[in-house]
């Protein structure tokens, strides 16, 4: 078995991204500091207002003043792929299992099922951290609860996950696991305890803007010794945000946040915090999973290709997804017509670039138009004038949610092309996810 990893790298072919990441693995792993993409311009603000459903996977914000990272940035710019995957062999597999049994015991202990029935004495003392996403980007909402959980395991806390209107963000789409309290619970817990007349506990928030540099108090705060009940990190729509607690002053806080996210100075004891995240948080909801297992048929992909183009038609950026998609083949080795799944917003793309992967490779595509089940008949002329409709191309919103679990069924790479600088959180995660989904088999990423 090898074990390689997923160092994100922006190639740029013109104004096309394309990052090819071999292998479930994909660690997206990434989600390090270290993945920080250089900043090639740092005039790109945090806040994109445009009708991209990713701003960038935000990495910027904040850490051009992480002198580490950028040195790290200098020693590995030049590095071959191969190189790059050195560091990770090994490792990435064995922490991964480590954090998902973290996760597990924080949640036996913080879950939802525990803590409800605590004596109100223990109760009206408990902490929670705040979750929550509104429904803009998939990509960096999600990343936004995640934060959260991973946020909640820093603190020793329980997790809240915010609705609105009684809805969870893309609840549509996507079911939630009860690890997790609504505020809803909580504020007729807090009633039903009396923690306030009884304990004198007010049901307070602090917040905390990552989005603000000056304010956040990120990197010199002992969040550990915040007396309120509910903590609530804003703003933290990428992979960085939590992991910015490695950086903090207080040694305890360091700690904490190694325990979760491993030493930043040690490469390939990078767990897939994310991805395990997401595999405990969510799965797709029952209308959502029928889509994906009617694609599937029972067949797992091994490679997904992700391609955000805009309804642009590139003919590098597809030269270049195929170059990724013959390397992971090649890594792959042993089968010898490996499947791969295409999820794209570009239609036109999806069907110049079948027959060439057909070459090679039995090519799986999700055609909504041609899918009769619940969430396509309900959805039927419920196009809402919201922008972010336009989100997955001429594709209806759900489909984006179908593709997004289709993808992160993928075995053992995803491949991942876009136009410009999009789309980097929504394939992340379905990196994250598909390397939790199948922790355990092979792991590796290259870029092209
Ligand atoms: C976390 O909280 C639980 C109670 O909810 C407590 O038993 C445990 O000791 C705490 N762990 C740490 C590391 O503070
Ligand atoms: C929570 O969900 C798990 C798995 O779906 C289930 O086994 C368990 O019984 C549920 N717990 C509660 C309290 O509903
Ligand atoms: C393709 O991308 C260019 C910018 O690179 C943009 O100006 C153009 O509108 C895009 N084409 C389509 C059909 O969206
Ligand atoms: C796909 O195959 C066709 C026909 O062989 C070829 O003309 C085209 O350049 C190929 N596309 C790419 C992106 O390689
Ligand atoms: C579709 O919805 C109907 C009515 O709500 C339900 O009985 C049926 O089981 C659903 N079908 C699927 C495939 O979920």
């Amino acid at each position: 078995m090898r074990y390689g990893v997923w160092r994100r790298r922006r190639v740029s072919v013109g104004s096309i991204l394309i990052v090819c990441a071999l292998c479930a693995g994909m660690g997206l792993l990434m989600l390090n500091l270290r993945q920080v993409d250089p900043p090639t311009s740092p005039d790109f603000p945090m806040q994109i207002h445009n009708s991209d459903s990713e701003s960038e996977s935000g990495g910027e914000v904040g850490v051009e003043d992480e002198p580490e990272s950028k040195s790290k940035r200098k020693s590995n710019s030049c590095a071959t792929v191969e190189e790059m995957g050195k560091d990770f062999k090994g490792g990435f597999w064995e922490e991964s299992l480590r954090v998902r049994k973290l996760i597990q015991h924080h949640f036996d202990l913080n879950g939802a099922s525990r803590v409800r029935n605590l004596p109100p004495e223990q109760f009206c003392q408990h902490g929670f951290v705040m979750g929550k996403a509104s429904e803009a980007g998939f990509g960096n909402e999600m990343y936004k609860i995640l934060n959260g959980a991973a946020l909640s395991i820093l603190l020793n806390r329980s997790l809240i996950i915010g609705q609105t209107r009684g809805k969870f963000p893309f609840g549509d789409y996507i079911s939630y696991s009860n690890v997790s309290f609504t505020m809803r619970e909580i504020k007729h817990l807090w009633r039903l305890n009396k923690c306030v007349k009884k304990y004198g506990r007010q049901l307070i928030m602090r917040t905390d803007d990552f989005e603000k540099p000056t304010q956040t108090n990120v990197l010199c705060s002992d969040w550990r010794k915040w007396k309120q009940p509910i903590i609530w990190f804003q703003g933290t729509n990428d992979a960085v945000a939590a992991q910015f607690f490695l950086k903090n002053i207080h040694p305890e806080m360091r700690n904490a946040a190694s325990i979760l996210f491993g030493k930043p100075e040690v490469l390939h004891s990078r767990p897939n915090v994310f991805g395990e995240l997401m595999r405990v948080l969510i799965t797709p909801s029952e209308d959502v999973e029928d889509a994906v297992n009617w694609v599937l048929s029972g067949v797992e992909p091994d490679i997904s290709l992700h391609m955000r183009m805009l309804m642009n038609k590139s003919i590098r950026a597809a030269q270049a997804a195929l170059n990724c998609i013959r390397k992971a083949k090649q890594n792959l080795g042993k089968s010898p017509r490996p499947r791969v799944v295409i999820v794209s917003d570009t239609p036109s793309l999806v069907k110049s670039i079948t027959p060439n992967i057909s070459k090679f490779a039995e090519v799986i595509h999700f055609d909504y138009e041609l899918f009769k089940g619940n969430i396509s008949d309900s959805r039927k002329g419920l196009h809402s004038l919201d922008f972010r409709m336009k989100d997955w191309g001429p594709a209806p919103r759900w489909v984006a949610f179908v593709d997004f679990f289709l993808a992160s069924h993928a075995k053992y790479a995803v491949v991942s092309g876009a136009h410009r600088r999009v789309g980097t959180t929504y394939a992340q995660l379905i990196a994250a996810l598909a390397a939790a989904n199948n922790l355990g088999t092979y792991i590796h990423i290259v870029f092209g």
